[in-house]
């Protein structure tokens, strides 16, 4: 590395750390070898003190080097080197009845229970969440609306927020309108409707597989059929298999979740969305894209959504603000393409309209609370904790386990030796108060019964080490 070859002062250090990263990386530089002293660092690489201690501070937070006292920074851990991906398992090629209720009532009995270490949360810990903020947002939301927000909001929705959301499309190449959008209680609540809006009762849609166990009850409620596609843990959906399944079942819709997939984290590539895309319209099928990790990106650039590539109005995206912002607020958005107006009735139908506070609340701070610095720092807390989780499972877990490779959000997908059950492991689990989704309920037809669904949302702490700890000598015992 050359001196002074740095011009942007602020990121300096983020520079450097890349660089020592890649080393890391590329194993020039070794689990436990010593790295160059911090006067050497600044030297070879002409910046200064202070800046060179920042890089190691950086790398130190990400877990990748320690310091150890009196003797300088070393080497601790190589994201390289990972254990296996879980298995990709297909489903079979038959269209099924959904029946997950019992199931998934059982788990959030206790999801929310206090006193557990919980690695089933669904989203991430409050403390990483703007709150003084958002409740700024919130009393200006009360004092500056005409009714104090005590009337019902127009059906599509507060005109200031799906403004917001038309800004926030650019992120992910979008060229929306504020007319296009129609806000829903949550992206759950957008599934639904698009769904509803397409299908009918004893209807067949595509699912990608595994996927988020709430996709396959709103399927259930509304009388629906599902033909699973298997994701694989690195590409996301396999557009063969969906091929083959459109050939074969009068599929009337397709469901997929192609950025940050929950349980398994995978990104779709572009070239893959874009393929998707053109499936879909060939054979004029609604695609109900499911966007709501896609601002979690642990890289440098927002993934795009599938909606960019669309010519006919097909694809119907969903998306909230609940995994980055505010779950309880319920606020989310659909933008339905060509069936805008039967998904505007049925919110209509549904519910008349959002909550006019939240809405409302949410529109200020998205134009006045600085979303895109939270992000910023929300998205490297997220990957943070995806490392220092990762080295607690390869030092607890059993060496047969295989664990995905989120690139965002905040869960891993975590295939234990066959011989566990996950059920079995959770009852077990929660007799020490750690809670952990297992895999069953992520598939309407895969025995996923020796998987589980792990989340990394909290902050570590000794906490979540014990609780690892404790896992891990669990399944252990179990295998
Ligand atoms: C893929 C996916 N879609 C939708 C939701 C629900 O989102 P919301 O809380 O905005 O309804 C979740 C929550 O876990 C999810 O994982």
């Amino acid at each position: 590395m050359k001196k002074n070859q740095f011009n942007s002062e602020d990121h300096l250090y983020l520079q450097v750390a890349d660089g020592l990263e890649k080393m890391i990386a590329g194993e020039v530089l070794r689990i436990g070898d010593k790295l160059p002293s911090v006067r050497v660092l600044s030297e070879e690489y002409g910046i200064s003190m202070g800046t060179a201690f920042q890089a190691y501070y950086h790398l130190e937070g990400r877990g990748l080097i320690e310091s150890r006292p009196k003797s300088g920074y070393y080497v601790r851990f190589n994201h390289q080197r990972f254990p296996q991906l879980p298995d990709q398992v297909k489903p079979d090629a038959l269209s099924h009845d959904v029946s997950v209720k019992e199931m998934i009532a059982s788990i959030y009995a206790d999801i929310a229970a206090k006193d557990v270490i919980n690695f089933a949360l669904g989203v991430p810990d409050p403390s990483l969440l703007p709150a003084a903020k958002i409740n700024k947002s919130v009393v200006y939301a009360l004092r500056n609306s005409k009714d104090h927000c005590i009337g019902y909001e127009h059906t599509q929705g507060n005109l200031e927020l799906r403004q917001q959301v038309a800004k926030l499309s650019f992120n992910w190449g979008g060229k929306i309108k504020p007319e296009e959008v129609i806000i829903t209680s949550g992206c759950l609540e957008a599934v639904m409707m698009c769904l509803k809006a397409v299908t009918n009762h004893g209807d067949t849609v595509a699912v990608e597989c595994p996927t988020y166990f709430g996709i396959y009850q709103s399927i259930e409620n509304l009388g629906l059929k599902v033909v699973e596609i298997q994701a694989d843990p690195v590409d996301g959906l396999d557009l063969d298999a969906l091929q083959k399944a459109i050939k074969k079942f009068p599929i009337k819709a397709c469901v997929a979740v192609p950025n940050f997939n929950n349980p398994l984290g995978t990104c779709m590539s572009d070239e893959n969305k874009k393929k998707l895309v053109e499936i879909i319209t060939k054979n004029n099928i609604p695609l109900i894209e499911d966007d709501t990790y896609g601002e979690l990106h642990f890289g440098k650039n927002r993934p795009k959504a599938c909606k960019v590539y669309d010519t006919k109005g097909l694809v119907m995206y969903c998306a909230s603000l609940s995994k980055s912002l505010a779950p309880g607020y319920r606020i989310g958005w659909a933008l339905p393409g060509k069936f805008f107006e039967q998904v505007k009735q049925i919110k209509r139908i549904q519910n008349i309209s959002s909550p006019s506070l939240t809405q409302a609340a949410m529109a200020h701070y998205l134009k006045n609370g600085r979303y895109e610095y939270h992000l910023k720092n929300l998205r490297k807390a997220l990957h943070t904790q995806s490392l220092r989780y990762m080295q607690a499972l390869i030092e607890y877990f059993p060496a047969d386990t295989k664990i995905s490779r989120p690139t965002g959000g905040f869960t891993f997908w975590i295939e234990l030796n066959k011989k566990v059950d996950s059920f079995k492991l959770r009852t077990e689990a929660m007799k020490h108060k750690i809670s952990i989704v297992p895999g069953k309920i992520f598939s309407a037809s895969i025995d996923y019964s020796n998987y589980i669904r792990l989340s990394f949302g909290k902050p570590w702490s000794d906490d979540a080490d014990y609780g690892l700890m404790m896992l891990g000598k669990i399944i252990k015992k179990l295998t």
